[in-house]
């Protein structure tokens, strides 16, 4: 949730780390600062708020320094200010830190460098890494800083600067990414390749438990035990388009037009008309375990916890086994019913949320097999499942997921397809799928040309301050992942819900200045959702549906129709969420609201 950048080589790093850290934006942070070593000593610069004003309270100032640190803050322990604001300096003011993740053991190791004469000036964890690493300093700050991480029970992605050591930056990981981007003469550091993909695309990605000096000429990396490990530098092969606006006003928005192309991505090479199945070569080595699962357990966070809900109705209705959806972090702290005979599924976009890993981990411990599906191509969470299914989604860097979501909901698609197969559905009916998933993406693109239109209800309703989002069916995820939506992003209240339990409460909301969204695309469900429509109609809600192209009747229970193809009922979900996207997007902006880093929310939530 936070950001590293560092830089060390033959150029002026300031202006590097300010573009590094403003790559990083997306993540969501609280405040910033930078760290560089110049001849006359380290040299931090802090502030509270935006990348934009550090880069105005550096500006005009000649530091001549070529080596430093910088960070974006999302504040855990101290109420974002100056003073908690990183980097953390030791008591000289020589050692700098930078540091991602929580230590856990802080308040212990605070009390003993206090009785040592150590002087905190902060309220953070972080602050007792600085002076940790002093006072293991003797000459050498990569071994002074391996043997403080011996003392630090937490997570961290780490990086270390210090003024006696005006060549070196230390990097550390212990749950929490940390990069290394290789150079010609000069090397980056960062919590994410996106800070540094437009100076290299040769990357080392740390391992948790490692640490290593970096240097203008070199990386080495050793365990936290002192093994020597050889660094395996590896190619990052998208695009730096892929990180741009390409001319779009938001990321947000640049992400929900690309989701036909995503999608087409998702599906590459994954479908076998013949056989009617789907091919995920990922899956391969656990088709045994998949095919004798006896329960299925899908464990998400947020937007991706929604996908989750779809494929519980997906592979219930196709494959026949039962699903169970948790919340990771309630997963993790229960003690979950999951044996060797459980399949359990992580889905993550950013592959490092912390209570999905810790999820994850958990169901490993019981025996289960645990299977990915990650966006993020050698994430912590994608490396430690036993196997997984990229979604080839892209970097997504709006904070409100999209096209991951849609992608993930794909996946699951395609999951549902292969074990459909294995355990209960015929060739015919898997051909039939098939068919139905090739023509999403272009379906997709139809709904994207109804932008101006759901622009237009944008218009009518962005004053109003509760919305209400009902679906059944795998339709109701989507009802829940609309809200979410337009909550995450314009700050209003916004609830979803499956549509017949509203009468059991939110009901009582709705008068003359409700809108109601539905999702009442013709399903088996259809006829049931034109009532609850109706119930809201009698109560005088503004009615705004998400139905199938060509259902005439619906208009007169609407104030607002908004249509998407007909495709099979399972697909469903990946054509009405589009439209919602849209909405929020659209209500957001009216709002003035600022899109891509919405308030108080990160992008990758690496802490409990
Ligand atoms: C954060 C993000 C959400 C995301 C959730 C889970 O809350 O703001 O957009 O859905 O984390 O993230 P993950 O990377 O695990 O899918």
């Amino acid at each position: 949730m936070c950001g590293i950048v560092g830089y060390v080589g033959d150029k002026e790093a300031v202006p590097l780390l300010v573009e590094g850290l403003k790559r990083l934006e997306y993540r969501g942070y609280d405040s910033a600062g930078v760290a560089i070593i110049a001849p006359r000593g380290t040299i931090c610069e802090k502030v509270v708020g935006k990348v934009d004003a550090l880069e105005e309270a550096l500006d005009g100032k000649k530091f001549k320094s070529h080596l430093g640190i910088a960070h974006t803050r999302w504040a855990t322990h101290g109420e974002p200010s100056l003073e908690n604001a990183h980097p953390h300096l030791d008591c000289k003011g020589e050692i700098a830190v930078v540091h991602n993740g929580i230590i856990e053991n802080y308040t212990a190791l605070r009390e003993l460098l206090q009785r040592q004469g150590h002087k905190f000036t902060t309220q953070t964890d972080t602050e007792v890494l600085a002076h940790l690493i002093e006072s293991n300093y003797k000459g050498d700050l990569l071994e002074a800083v391996r043997l403080a991480l011996v003392q630090v029970e937490g997570t961290y992605g780490l990086g270390v600067i210090s003024k006696r050591h005006p060549g070196e930056i230390v990097v550390a990981r212990n749950g929490s990414p940390l990069v290394i981007g290789k150079g010609l003469g000069e090397h980056f550091v960062a919590s994410d390749v996106a800070a540094i993909r437009r100076h290299t695309n040769q990357v080392v990605y740390l391992e948790d438990g490692e640490v290593a000096l970096v240097t203008d000429q070199d990386i080495q990396v050793q365990t936290i035990d002192k093994v020597a490990v050889t660094p395996e530098v590896q190619e990052i092969t998208w695009d730096l388009s892929l990180i741009e606006k390409d001319g779009f006003p938001h990321f947000m928005l640049k992400e929900i037009f690309e989701q036909s192309t995503t999608l087409d991505n998702t599906l590459r090479g994954r479908l076998d008309y013949d056989n009617g199945t789907a091919r995920l070569d990922g899956l391969a080595k656990y088709m045994e375990r998949l095919r004798n699962a006896q329960r299925v357990v899908i464990t998400a966070c947020g937007t991706s916890w929604h996908s989750a809900l779809i494929g519980e109705y997906l592979l219930e209705e196709f494959a026949r086994v039962p699903v169970e959806v948790e919340y990771a972090s309630e997963f993790r702290y229960r003690n979950p019913v999951v044996d060797d005979r459980t399949v359990v599924f992580v889905i993550s976009q950013s592959g490092e949320t912390a209570d999905t890993l810790a999820a994850m981990r958990e169901a490993k411990l019981r025996g289960a097999v645990a299977l990915g599906i990650c966006n993020v191509v050698g994430s912590t969470i994608a490396r430690e499942t036993d196997a997984g299914v990229y979604i080839h989604a892209g970097p997504e860097i709006g904070v409100a997921s999209t096209k991951a979501f849609t992608s993930q909901t794909m996946v699951l698609a395609l999951i549902t397809l292969l074990l459909g197969r294995m355990r209960t559905i015929s060739v015919i009916k898997g051909r039939e799928m098939v068919t139905a998933i090739q023509k999403v993406p272009e379906q997709v693109a139809e709904i994207l040309k109804l932008d101006d239109q759901i622009k237009e209800i944008g218009r009518k309703y962005y004053r109003s301050n509760n919305y209400l989002y009902l679906g059944r069916g795998c339709n109701f995820p989507v009802a829940l992942e609309g809200a979410l939506k337009l909550k995450e992003i314009s700050y209003v209240h916004a609830e979803g819900y499956p549509a017949a339990e509203m009468k059991h409460g939110p009901i009582a909301l709705i008068d003359e200045n409700m809108p109601v969204v539905f999702i009442a695309i013709r399903d088996s469900v259809y006829e049931k959702v034109l009532h609850n429509i109706e119930e809201v109609r009698a109560r005088h809600g503004r009615v705004i549906v998400i139905a199938s192209q060509g259902d005439k009747k619906i208009k007169e229970k609407a104030d607002h129709v908004i249509y998407v193809p007909e495709t099979m009922e399972f697909l469903t979900p990946l054509l009405t969420v589009v439209p919602l996207q849209l909405l929020a997007y659209h209500i957001a902006v009216l709002r003035g609201c600022p899109i891509d880093q919405p308030r108080n929310l990160a992008k990758s939530v690496t802490v409990e």
